[in-house]
């Protein structure tokens, strides 16, 4: 007898999707990540499938009304400025992060923002009750917030209709699931139908949709990666949960920039936007210490200083060891092996540690030069001047190259009140500010003679 129902089997790392069962993923070689996701009955099916209503025919790119698209503004001005200036009506954009970085407290502080539009929480995790303190924490307006308590996507989707909100928030995808697909909530089928219908949803009605999904301790949102390529924006929470800073960046963003990132505090009544994070990325500390270094990156348009820590030590162990927190290793063991070769400095009997001051991710080529500034001072044990800055990428021969957009990193540097700023040689543009001397060096060993005379 012929079967009826057909299983699939999906990565939960990657998401890939696969007709059987592997030991290894074909998409990304991890081993025994394949879980089955049970058949759809034929009524997800046809949910699945777009409906050939009227209206729904191609049209000529100029007819197309953009009027229609006007944003939404959320009235959190880092968060608007993430989404691209607002929040596109009919989007849907997931909101990832790690448990307890703040994913609800920012969720339920937009509604509280936005006075004038209806709109409509949808809780899966907590109570009213609960939902009721934490929104009296934050303060705020409470006029015009529906809060719903729910787990069955069908009914959300069906309240949302009638209510027909100017927003609304679905806290969060794993605990949601949809009547259709015979699996428990939080399962890779549960967690994209869910979405899928959620994305209808916000499609066919024109109500952006706010989607919050834990992330696994690998980075992925909701463990399989489908997610990502089903919404139309992702923002990611980062931020160590020690301390009170929490890094909101765009992943993806089908309407602006994926460079830009917001910072946020976390305090007693919620999360306040950071409008100036430089400031606080920059060492309080009055004396001078060893091993810091001060690196002007950028992110997206926005300048952005941080402080650049290090520590070099004997290694106590036959091996050395390596370590860098938010700045990639390999490219650390780079700049190591480079100071090692082209400029002599005996580093592979010594411990690494490498530290981004609060708890940034960065990957601007341009910290190079503060990294390699840090590891020197704390091999020295010699300071650098707290009004010192750099800015340049370090290339494998020793010689220092120059970065992109020099004259807003000079700007902002000028602004938050440094004296000198270390650039590379080569920058073809005369740079001239009057206020912060530029010192420009073309190798390692020019830098050793300038910086630790
Ligand atoms: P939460 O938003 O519940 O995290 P998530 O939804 O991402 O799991 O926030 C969790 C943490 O934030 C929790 O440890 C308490 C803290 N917090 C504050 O410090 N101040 C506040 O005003 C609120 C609401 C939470
Ligand atoms: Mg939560």
């Amino acid at each position: 007898m012929a079967k009826s129902t057909k299983s699939t089997w999906f990565c939960t790392e990657c998401g890939a999707e696969s007709a059987k069962w592997m030991g290894r993923c074909p998409a990304c070689g991890s081993w025994n990540t394949m879980v089955e996701a049970p058949s759809q009955s034929t009524k997800a099916k046809s949910s699945s499938s777009r409906s050939s209503s009227t209206g729904n025919a191609p049209k000529a790119l100029k007819e197309i009304d953009f009027s229609d698209e006007s944003r939404l503004v959320l009235g959190m001005p880092e968060v608007d400025r993430l989404l691209g200036g607002g929040i596109v009506p009919g989007s849907l954009v997931l909101l990832g992060g790690e448990p307890g970085i703040g994913k609800s407290t920012l969720s339920l502080q937009i509604p509280l923002h936005l006075k004038d539009a209806k709109t409509l929480y949808v809780s899966g995790e907590e109570s009213l009750k609960q939902v009721k303190m934490r929104a009296q924490r934050l303060g705020g307006e409470e006029d015009n917030c529906y809060i719903f308590c729910h787990t069955c996507i069908e009914d959300i989707i069906a309240q949302a209709e009638e209510m027909n909100p100017a927003l609304m928030i679905v806290d969060s995808v794993q605990t949601m699931y949809t009547s259709s697909v015979e699996s428990t909530p939080g399962s890779v089928s549960q967690i994209k139908e869910v979405a899928a219908c959620l994305l209808r949803y916000a499609k066919e009605s024109g109500v952006p949709v706010i989607l919050i999904g834990h992330i696994t301790k690998d980075g992925y949102i909701a463990g399989p990666k489908i997610l990502e390529h089903i919404v139309d924006v992702v923002l990611q929470f980062e931020g160590e949960n020690r301390g009170s800073y929490r890094v909101l960046r765009g992943i993806k963003n089908r309407f602006g920039s994926t460079s830009e990132l917001a910072v946020f505090e976390m305090t007693g009544t919620g999360l306040r936007e950071v409008t100036n994070p430089s400031e606080m990325l920059i060492p309080m500390h009055q004396e001078q210490l060893s091993g810091t270094a001060i690196a002007v990156s950028l992110d997206g348009t926005r300048p952005l200083l941080f402080e650049v820590q290090a520590l070099v030590s004997s290694a106590v162990y036959g091996t050395a060891q390596r370590s860098a927190t938010g700045f990639d290793t390999r490219r650390l063991n780079m700049l190591l092996a480079v100071l090692e070769k082209r400029a002599g400095f005996k580093l592979s009997a010594k411990d690494v540690f490498l530290n981004m001051a609060g708890g940034l991710k960065v990957n601007d080529p341009a910290c190079d030069l503060a990294v390699v500034c840090a590891v020197l001072s704390s091999n020295f044990d010699f300071a650098i001047p707290a009004d010192v800055c750099f800015a340049a990428e370090v290339g494998l021969s020793g010689e220092i190259r120059p970065i992109t957009q020099a004259d807003r990193r000079i700007a902002e540097a000028l602004r938050l009140g440094f004296k000198k700023i270390y650039l590379s040689s080569y920058s073809s543009i005369e740079l001239q500010h009057p206020g912060i001397e530029i010192v420009k060096v073309a190798d390692i060993p020019a830098l050793v003679r300038k910086l630790f005379k």
